[in-house]
C-alpha cells in the first residue's frame, strides 16, 4: 500500500461541505468589500520568497519545498502575498492605483505535523494595494471581523501591534540584541540561533522557560517613530469606532520580514498550540523590493484547515448534501424510465440519485434508506410508480409517473423535506 505524505490530507465529502461553505461566504463577504478573485502558481521560483518572506526566517531556512529542473531553483508556494505582488509588477497593476484581490488554495511548509499545522494546507488570502492610511488597515480587519459574524463563528480573539518603519526596527533591533546577549545563559537554543540572524522572533518563543526573558524584553513600541505610532494610535481610534474589540501585543512580530507597521492575528483557545487562525499586516516595501514602484500594500491569510475545525467543533451537525429522492426501476425494464425521472426531477432543482445494481426490493430500500434520502420512488411495472416517504410521516402513494416531479417538488418546496 503506498501511503500518503507526512503532513498532506485528503479531503473527504463529510468535511469538505465545510470548506464549501467557509469558500462560499469569503467569497460573497471579499466581493462585498470590493475585492476580486486571482488565481496564481502555485510554484514560483525559490529567490521570490528568499527576498520577499526574508532569507533568515523559518520559512526559508528549514520550511520550503524546493526543486530544481532546468537549472531553475524552484519552490512550492508557502503562501501567497509573494506571488500576488510579483504578479501584479509584471502586468504593471500596482502603480498608483487601488487593487483589492483574493486568492484561495493550498501552501506547503515542511514543518512538523500536528493538529491544525499540516504541510499543504489552504489559505483564503486578500491584499490590498495602493492605499496608505490607517482607515484601509481598519477596513480590512472590519472585513474579518464581518466574515466571523457570517460564519457564526464566535470567540475569536484580536491582536494588534505595529512594527514600525524598517529603521525604527532596525535601531530596536540593535537595542534587542544587546539586552539578549546580557541575557545569553537564559537563551534556549531556537533563540540563540534567532540572536544573530533574526532576533525579533525570540520575543515570538512558546518556551514556557523563555518567558522571563522575553517579558522583560525592551519593547518595540518605544522605538517607533512618530509616523508609525500616529497610524497605530489612529487604526486603533478606528477600530474602537468601529466596534471591534482588540487586544495590543507589542510582541506579536510574525514570522515573515516584509511587516512594516500594522500587524494583527485572530487567535482562538480551541485549537491547541496552533492558535492562529487568520494573521496578516501591512507590507509597505514590498512591492519595491520585489522591483515595482514604491507602493503601500497590505493583506492577510487565514487558515482553512484550521477554520474548518473550529466549525466542525462548534456546529457539529455537517451539512449534508443528502439525495433529496431515491428513484429504484424495481425491474431491468424499468431503467430507461428510472434515469428519465431522475433527470427530469434534477431538471426541476432536486438532488436526485438512482438506484444502480439490481437485488431484492428489501435490499433496494435499504440502499435508499442509507442515502438518508426523504423520498423513495419505486418504478414498477406499467405505468405506476409509488412514492414513499422514508423520514416524514407522507406515509406511500401511488402516482403516475407523469405527475411525480409536481408531487414532490410542491411537498419539498413546503419545507416538508428540506435536508439542507
Ligand atoms: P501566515 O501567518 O504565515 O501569514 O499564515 C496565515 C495563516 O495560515 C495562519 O494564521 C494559519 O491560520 C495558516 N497556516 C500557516 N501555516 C500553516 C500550517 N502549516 N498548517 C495549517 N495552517 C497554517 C501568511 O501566510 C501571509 N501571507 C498573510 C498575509 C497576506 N500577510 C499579508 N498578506
Amino acid at each position: 500500500m503506498i501511503q500518503a505524505v507526512r503532513g498532506m490530507n485528503d479531503l473527504w465529502p463529510e468535511t469538505l461541505v465545510h470548506w464549501q461553505r467557509i469558500e462560499a461566504i469569503a467569497r460573497d463577504v471579499l466581493g462585498q468589500y470590493g475585492f476580486r478573485e486571482i488565481r496564481l502558481p502555485i510554484v514560483e521560483r525559490t529567490e521570490l520568497f528568499a527576498r520577499s518572506i526574508g532569507s533568515h526566517t523559518d520559512i526559508v531556512e528549514k520550511e520550503m519545498y524546493s526543486f530544481e529542473l532546468d537549472g531553475e531553483r524552484l519552490t512550492l508556494r508557502p503562501e501567497g502575498t509573494a506571488g500576488a505582488v510579483r504578479a501584479g509588477i509584471a502586468q504593471g497593476l500596482l502603480h498608483n492605483q487601488i487593487q483589492r484581490w483574493w486568492y484561495a488554495g493550498p501552501m506547503f511548509r515542511h514543518e512538523r505535523p500536528q493538529k491544525g499545522r499540516y504541510r499543504q494546507f489552504h489559505q483564503i488570502g486578500a491584499e490590498a494595494f495602493g492605499a496608505g492610511g490607517p482607515d484601509i488597515d481598519a477596513e480590512m480587519i472590519l472585513l474579518t471581523a464581518t466574515l466571523w459574524k457570517a460564519l457564526g463563528l464566535e470567540g475569536l480573539r484580536l491582536e494588534v501591534n505595529t512594527l514600525g518603519t524598517p529603521s525604527a526596527r532596525a535601531d530596536y533591533r540593535a537595542r534587542l540584541v544587546a539586552y539578549l546577549r546580557l541575557r545569553f545563559e537564559e537563551l534556549d537554543e531556537d533563540s540563540r540561533r534567532r540572536l544573530e540572524s533574526n532576533p525579533l522572533r525570540v520575543l515570538d518563543s512558546k518556551n514556557p522557560d523563555m518567558t522571563s526573558v522575553i517579558q522583560s524584553a525592551p519593547s518595540l513600541l518605544d522605538f517607533l517613530d512618530d509616523a508609525s505610532r500616529r497610524h497605530f494610535e489612529e487604526l486603533q481610534q478606528l477600530l474602537r469606532r468601529v466596534g471591534v474589540d482588540y487586544t495590543v501585543n507589542p510582541r506579536l512580530v510574525r514570522g515573515l520580514d516584509y511587516y512594516t507597521r500594522t500587524v494583527f492575528e485572530w487567535l482562538t483557545d480551541r485549537l491547541g498550540a496552533q492558535s492562529a487562525v487568520c494573521a496578516g499586516g501591512r507590507y509597505d516595501g514590498l512591492v519595491e523590493l520585489l522591483g515595482g514602484k514604491p507602493t503601500s500594500a497590505l493583506g492577510f491569510a487565514l487558515g482553512l484547515e484550521r477554520l474548518v475545525e473550529l466549525l466542525v467543533q462548534s456546529a457539529p451537525m455537517a451539512l449534508e448534501e443528502v439525495p433529496q429522492v431515491y428513484v429504484v426501476p424495481t425491474t431491468e425494464a424499468q431503467a430507461a424510465s428510472a434515469l428519465l425521472l431522475a433527470e427530469a426531477l434534477r431538471a426541476r432543482g432536486l438532488r436526485v440519485e438512482c438506484h444502480f445494481g439490481g437485488g431484492s426490493l428489501k435490499s433496494q430500500m435499504k440502499r435508499a434508506d442509507k442515502t438518508g434520502a426523504r423520498y423513495a420512488v419505486l418504478l414498477e411495472r406499467g405505468d405506476q410508480a409509488v412514492v414513499k416517504d422514508l423520514r416524514g410521516d407522507a406515509g406511500q402513494r401511488t402516482i403516475a409517473p407523469a405527475e411525480i416531479g409536481d408531487y414532490l417538488s410542491a411537498r419539498l418546496s413546503a419545507g416538508a423535506g428540506q435536508q439542507t
